[in-house]
């Protein structure tokens, strides 16, 4: 019995989480006497090289066999264009499985298309919830949630959230993070970032800095408020800030300088973990990252009051601070005095993520799927 599979991803962190999957799928195929065929779709959600093609180098990821080319828009604009794009993918060719990633807009937006034409999906990532209702991830996840027919979980807490949803403990397997399998195999490759001897990082203790959710940087006096707390608190730190076009576009609308901050553009995958496993601590808004500093050991403060991610702050070395100026200030002297607490690696975040799921693709799904 073989399966045909359409893997999508759209935004930065989803290719990071395909890598995985698509490799522990090629390791499957070299030994396999039925290898698993696969058709990649980039739905184009994020275009710029530095948001993308570097990722699909540095990862050894392959050219997509379609990319839709979406870009910037809406959410709406974006959900419709993907929805559309992936409908006459689908009836052009159907697989017998889809598999989605993450909680981006394209993850929600191809899920509607599958299950609307027949398709089985499964949800790399299900499961995970903040309960704020103002995010878009949070909305991503619901909706790609309550109709998949497969989670492939990392973590015991999002078993739990999908049976108190009525998710069937059949249709769920906890394999632990494809993320940290991306980690955990490009460790020996890291590159120190062009920027490094230039500032002297080797010798001089440094923060890095990540911010790109709307409720943090969409407006303007809320990001220099931030970014103002962050210069002001660094307590002899420099911070590098690699700057997602999204915060660029409102911080170049500011204004000012900050002299603490050294502001880069988004940087390649390689670079930016050097960056991380190499500095005092992270201060971001990302939940990606601070699976990252999990397993690296690195301190890691975030900028909201909820994650979908708690084993990173009961676990591992991340703190909610949320943005409070008071718990800002608490936590960076915390950080860039040594204070922080140390943290221990959640449960099958071993780097063998993607290999389960080839595994359980193969021994469980294609059975029901055929
Ligand atoms: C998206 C994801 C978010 C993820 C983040 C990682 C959703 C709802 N959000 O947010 O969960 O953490 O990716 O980066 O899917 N832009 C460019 N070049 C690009 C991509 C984006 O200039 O290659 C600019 C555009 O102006 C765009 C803006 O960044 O409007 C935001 O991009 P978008 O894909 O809408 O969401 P992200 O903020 O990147």
């Amino acid at each position: 019995m073989s399966l045909n599979i359409d893997i999508i991803a759209g935004a930065r962190p989803n290719f990071i989480k395909i890598a995985a999957i698509i490799h522990a799928l090629h390791a499957h195929n070299a030994k396999a006497a039925r290898p698993l065929s696969y058709r990649l779709i980039h739905t184009g959600q994020h275009y710029d090289a530095a948001m993308s093609q570097h990722f699909f180098d540095q990862l050894h990821i392959p050219p997509p066999h379609i990319n839709f080319g979406v870009g910037s828009g809406t959410q709406a604009y974006q959900t419709g264009q993907i929805m559309m794009a992936y409908e006459d993918a689908l009836r052009t060719e159907k697989p017998d499985l889809c598999i989605v990633v993450g909680d981006v807009t394209s993850t929600m937006a191809c899920t509607l298309v599958a299950k609307k034409e027949g398709v089985a999906v499964a949800h790399v990532e299900g499961g995970i919830r903040s309960g704020d209702m103002t995010m878009p991830e949070e909305i991503n996840r619901i909706v790609t949630d309550s109709i998949a027919d497969y989670y492939f979980t990392t973590s015991r807490q999002a078993n739990e959230n999908l049976l108190s949803r009525g998710a069937l403990s059949g249709q769920i397997f906890f394999v632990g993070n494809t993320m940290i399998d991306t980690l955990v195999t490009q460790l020996p490759n890291l590159r120190k970032p062009d920027f490094y001897n230039k500032l002297n990082l080797g010798h001089l203790p440094y923060l890095v800095v990540t911010l790109h959710r709307p409720s943090n940087v969409d407006a303007p006096e809320n990001l220099d408020k931030l970014l103002s707390l962050l210069n002001d608190h660094a307590n002899g730190h420099l911070m590098i800030f690699p700057i997602h076009p999204r915060t660029r576009k409102i911080f170049d609308g500011i204004g000012k300088t900050y002299p603490k901050l050294f502001l880069t553009d988004p940087m390649d995958y390689l670079s930016f973990i050097y960056l991380v496993q190499k500095s005092k601590g992270v201060v971001t808004d990302s939940g990606g990252i601070t699976e990252e500093t999990t397993i690296l050991g690195v301190p890691c403060m975030t900028l909201r009051n909820t994650t979908e991610r708690p084993e990173t702050v009961t676990i591992g070395t991340n703190e909610m601070v949320g943005t409070a100026e008071e718990k800002i200030v608490e936590a960076l002297h915390k950080m860039t005095t040594g204070l922080w607490k140390k943290g221990e690696k959640p449960e099958l975040w071993d780097g063998k993520a993607g290999e389960r799921i080839v595994e359980i693709i193969i021994n469980e799904i294609i059975k029901k799927q055929k």
